[in-house]
């Protein structure tokens, strides 16, 4: 029975964390959030009244607050997920990644450091920090090639170049500090609760909508899909048994084109929600500017993980995806509310009792 913080939690992947943790854990999880745009506590309706879930609503770049969260729940590790994570987002306005994602990944940090020197000498050598990073940090690839957890790091959108500065000051704060730390850089995920600004949820969501369905550039961009239940799992194998200072790759092996994604989805929502008139999903493609510096291939070489901590991932591109869109159709009320802006009222409704500000 220990307690580890979680932030980001009430996001897409983190509320998928928080969900596996209390089903497959004793451990008490509380849970960071800001509840910027992203975080959304319907997704974490599921634990609403679970007493191992302690929400609190808090900016990971303010000291003051982490270090009485850190005061009042002494917990035996952190699971940081909390940022900005959105490409396009980063490139209309990158002060929001500078802040959240390197200034709150340095003050939640120096806040742990301060709480984890205050520990008994066991209690040192078993806390974990675990950074969750992403694959972008290693840049673009070409034809041929993956990411290797020594790929050098060239990250090209402001996003990944705020994700590689956190994922330096982690490595800096282990070899400097001996804070014991984790880091694993995943490929992109996609699974049911995630924004419908991202491209799968997006094209789900425009779809049932009739609206058109926007592919940057030419649509050969290629991306390495893995389900999120895929992704969390292995973040409990890592943050349990990764090894102090070392990094881990985590991807599906489902490398796809975006079109190739996009005509998967309109296939499957003509099977379970066919169109009226005999039309057709495909129907609504559009092609759309593309990004600038629009990454073009992303590939990520799971074996470490594999070979070291025995990780797979369950489910292939084809039931994921399926799985993916079978959840979007029996949630309208969720895609409505996150769309209406409903959803930012949800925590007055249901989480005023806990809520910490
Ligand atoms: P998300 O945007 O869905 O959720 C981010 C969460 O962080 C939200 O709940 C938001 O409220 C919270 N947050 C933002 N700023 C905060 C702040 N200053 N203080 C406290 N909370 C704050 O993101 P996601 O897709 O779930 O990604 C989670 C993490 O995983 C991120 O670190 C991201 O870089 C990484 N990642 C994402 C993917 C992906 O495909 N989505 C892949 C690899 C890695
Ligand atoms: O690789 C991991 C990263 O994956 C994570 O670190 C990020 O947090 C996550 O957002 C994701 O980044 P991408 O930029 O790859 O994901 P996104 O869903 O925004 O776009 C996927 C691809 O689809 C990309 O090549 C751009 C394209 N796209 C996206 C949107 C939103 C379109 O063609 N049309 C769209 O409308």
């Amino acid at each position: 029975m220990k307690t580890v913080f979680v932030t980001g939690g009430a996001g897409f992947i983190g509320s998928a964390l928080v969900r596996l943790l209390i089903a497959e854990s004793d451990w008490t999880l509380v849970n960071i959030d800001k509840l910027t745009y992203a975080g959304n506590l319907e997704s974490l309706g599921a634990v609403q009244d679970e007493p191992r879930h302690v929400f609190s609503r808090c900016d990971i770049c303010e000291r003051e607050a982490l270090d009485r969260l850190f005061a009042e729940h002494r917990p035996a590790g952190v699971i940081h997920l909390a940022a900005e994570s959105h490409v396009d987002r980063s490139i209309h306005g990158p002060a929001e990644f500078i802040q959240t994602n390197i200034v709150g990944t340095y003050t939640l940090l120096e806040a742990t450091r301060a709480y984890w020197l205050g520990l008994p000498d066991s209690g040192k050598a078993s806390f974990r920090f675990h950074h969750v990073s992403t694959d972008e940090v290693y840049g673009s690839l070409n034809e041929t090639g993956l990411f290797l957890e020594t790929t050098p790091y060239s990250p090209n959108s402001p996003y990944s170049a705020s994700k590689a500065s956190s994922d330096h000051l982690v490595r800096a704060w282990m070899h400097t500090y001996g804070l014991p730390s984790v880091v694993t850089n995943c490929s992109n995920n996609y699974g049911p609760y995630q924004f419908p600004e991202k491209l799968i949820p997006l094209m789900i969501t425009n779809a049932l909508a009739g609206k058109p369905l926007p592919i940057y550039g030419k649509g050969d961009n290629v991306r390495d899909w893995l389900y999120v239940d895929d992704h969390v799992r292995a973040l409990k194998l890592v943050f349990e048994r990764g090894v102090p200072g070392e990094t881990y790759n985590i991807g599906g092996h489902n490398e796809k084109t975006n079109l190739e994604v996009v005509d998967a989805l309109c296939t499957l929502l003509d099977r379970m929600r066919p169109r009226a008139g005999g039309r057709v999903y495909a129907e609504l493609k559009i092609t759309v500017a593309d990004r600038p510096g629009h990454d073009r291939r992303y590939a990520i070489d799971a074996g470490k993980i594999g070979r070291e901590l025995g990780w797979t991932p369950r489910e292939s591109f084809e039931t994921g995806l399926a799985k993916t869109v079978a959840w979007y159709l029996a949630h309208p009320e969720w895609v409505a509310h996150v769309v209406s802006g409903e959803y930012r009222h949800w925590v007055e409704k249901n989480y005023s009792h806990r809520a910490a500000q």
